[in-house]
């Protein structure tokens, strides 16, 4: 079946995957500059999600789209919050591990996406329009207050990740 949401959205998530890659291409090092797009990049992915195919699908079945949306928003919520604080290996390292997982649900075979697309289908090509059109947003230089890790670190929790358990695994 010809998915062309799921897969405008999985491009989007390797072009971001390498993005992080290219930045900690180094090692020992990070490159700025790729760290920055890779921020500004899944910061506009995520508002994708949240602006345009959450809203389309959950019009489409409230009930269906709300039964699964929560645990998708609150690991976008710890995403953003990890976007915050200079990069560092460690907090790439959470990065990468919550983006992995996340990533996976909502590709996987009747995933968040395979759910989305389906309840679109027949505005497919409004939505990839409109997508197409989503401007980046807007960020501030990273943040080396104590105060902007302690807020990754609890939102995070709230999305049931555990900051030290996710930087002590392997
Ligand atoms: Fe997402
Ligand atoms: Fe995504």
């Amino acid at each position: 079946m010809n998915k062309p949401l799921h897969q405008f959205f999985t491009n989007d998530h390797h072009r971001i995957d390498a993005l992080l890659n290219k930045a900690t291409e180094q090692p020992g090092e990070i490159d700025l500059n790729y760290y920055h797009h890779f921020r500004t990049q899944l910061l506009r992915h995520i508002k994708m999600e949240e602006n345009t195919l959450f809203p389309a699908a959950k019009k489409v079945n409230p009930e269906v789209v709300q039964a699964l949306i929560p645990r998708f928003r609150l690991e976008h919520g710890a995403l953003t919050a990890l976007m915050v604080p200079p990069p560092t290996s460690t907090l790439i390292k959470v990065i990468r591990y919550i983006l992995e997982i996340h990533d996976m649900a909502e590709e996987e075979p009747g995933g968040l996406y395979d759910v989305c697309e389906a309840l679109t289908h027949g505005q497919t090509q409004e939505l990839l329009d409109q997508l197409a059109k989503t401007e980046e947003v807007p960020v501030h230089p990273p943040n080396p207050a104590p105060i902007a890790m302690a807020s990754a670190r609890r939102a995070l929790k709230r999305a049931n990740y555990d900051f030290e358990e996710i930087v002590r695994g392997a």
